[in-house]
Formats: C-alpha cells, sequence, structure tokens
C-alpha cells in the first residue's frame, strides 16, 4: 500500500530520478535542488511502496506583492512528480491531498498553482479564484485552492513564486 510521509535526505537521489523520468528533462531536477539549497520550501512529500519511492511533491513559500509594495507569504504547490510505470494509480492524488491538508493543518489559508489545468481542478484547484491576483502564468494554468474562509480576502497583488522558477520563463 502507498503511504505519504515526509523526504528526508537519504531520498534526494531517488527524487532526482523520479523527476528525471516524470518530466523527461534536467530542469525540473535542478529546480527541486535550487528550491532546497534556497530555503523556499515548506513541505517535501515522498510516496512510498514496500521501501520505494514512487511519487514526491513540494510545497513552497511564495509571497503576494501587493501595489504598496507589501509582502504577504502564501504556500505553492511547487512541482509534483510520479513515476511512470506508476502514473494514473492515484499516487498524484495522495500526494496533493496530504500535501493540501498538511498546509492547512499549519494555517496556510490558500495555496496557488500553475500546472495542468485538467487535473488541478479536482482537489478544489479554481483558475476563477486565482484570478483574483495577478502572476507572471496568469491564465488557465494559474490556480488557487482556498483552505480557510475568507481565503478570497487575503491581501490582493502579484503573485510571486520563488527565483527560479522564473528561469522556466
Ligand atoms: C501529473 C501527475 C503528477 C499525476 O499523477 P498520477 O499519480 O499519475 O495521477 P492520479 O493517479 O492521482 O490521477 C490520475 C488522473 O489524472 C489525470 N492526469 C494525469 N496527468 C494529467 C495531465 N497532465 N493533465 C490532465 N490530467 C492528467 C489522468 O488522466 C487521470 O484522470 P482520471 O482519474 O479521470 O482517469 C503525473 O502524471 C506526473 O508525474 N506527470 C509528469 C510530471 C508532471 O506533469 N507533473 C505535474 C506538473 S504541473
Amino acid at each position: 500500500m502507498v503511504s505519504i510521509r515526509l523526504a528526508v535526505k537519504a531520498d534526494y537521489p531517488v527524487i532526482a530520478t523520479l523527476t528525471r523520468e516524470a518530466f523527461e528533462a534536467e530542469e525540473e531536477v535542478a529546480l527541486v535542488e535550487t528550491l532546497r539549497n534556497g530555503n523556499d520550501i515548506l513541505a517535501e512529500l515522498v510516496a512510498e511502496n514496500d521501501g520505494a519511492v514512487l511519487g514526491h511533491v513540494i510545497f513552497c513559500r511564495g509571497e503576494v506583492k501587493t501595489e504598496n509594495a507589501e509582502s504577504y507569504p502564501v504556500a505553492l504547490l511547487g512541482i509534483v512528480s510520479v513515476a511512470k510505470a506508476h502514473q494514473r494509480e492515484g499516487i498524484g492524488k495522495a500526494l496533493i491531498e496530504t500535501g493540501l491538508a498538511l498546509m492547512k493543518a499549519r494555517g496556510e489559508g490558500v495555496v496557488f498553482v500553475v500546472g495542468h489545468a485538467d487535473y488541478y481542478p479536482r482537489f478544489g484547484f479554481d483558475a476563477e479564484l486565482a484570478d483574483r491576483w495577478s502572476c507572471r502564468w496568469a491564465g488557465p494554468h494559474f490556480m488557487a485552492v482556498p483552505l480557510a474562509i475568507g481565503a478570497e480576502d487575503w491581501p490582493q497583488g502579484e503573485v510571486r513564486f520563488p527565483d527560479p522558477f522564473y528561469l522556466f520563463d
């Protein structure tokens, strides 16, 4: 049975391998490492089955920059990967739902993501809600899920991801 737990250092090599395989690219592997080195990570979780790490998700710290240049922290779903041979088995769902529950338990009011417009709405992510904020990736792929009452009243402005994400432009 698949279980979800916090990632530890010993998982890093296998996380790199499965990220490389899921995205078929090196950029996302480097992104994960840069986020770790930059202290941008709020939570890093892995999905494990019989001792094998099959999936990985990172939630990271972003900010809302207001018109007055004030900054408010927000949570972001950074990157999620599932081993190719185990996709569509519910591992992504388990990682994301566990991560969102953790964010909620830690008092986060809203989580943003930039990703597949057909995948994230099943977890409550909503492009219409995210539309209240600006973002470099505004549009159908930019979504927000409310975790607390009044999430839509969170300070308005630009949602900024950690700097390494902007290398993907
Ligand atoms: C996207 C990803 C994390 C989903 O994880 P998963 O464990 O395969 O997904 P789940 O088993 O939880 O959910 C399966 C469902 O997601 C859908 N799905 C998977 N990838 C999708 C995508 N790229 N776009 C839309 N839907 C997708 C499947 O069609 C399936 O739908 P169904 O339940 O209606 O049949 C995984 O496929 C993956 O690692 N992909 C490559 C890396 C990637 O794109 N990461 C996300 C970046 S935003």
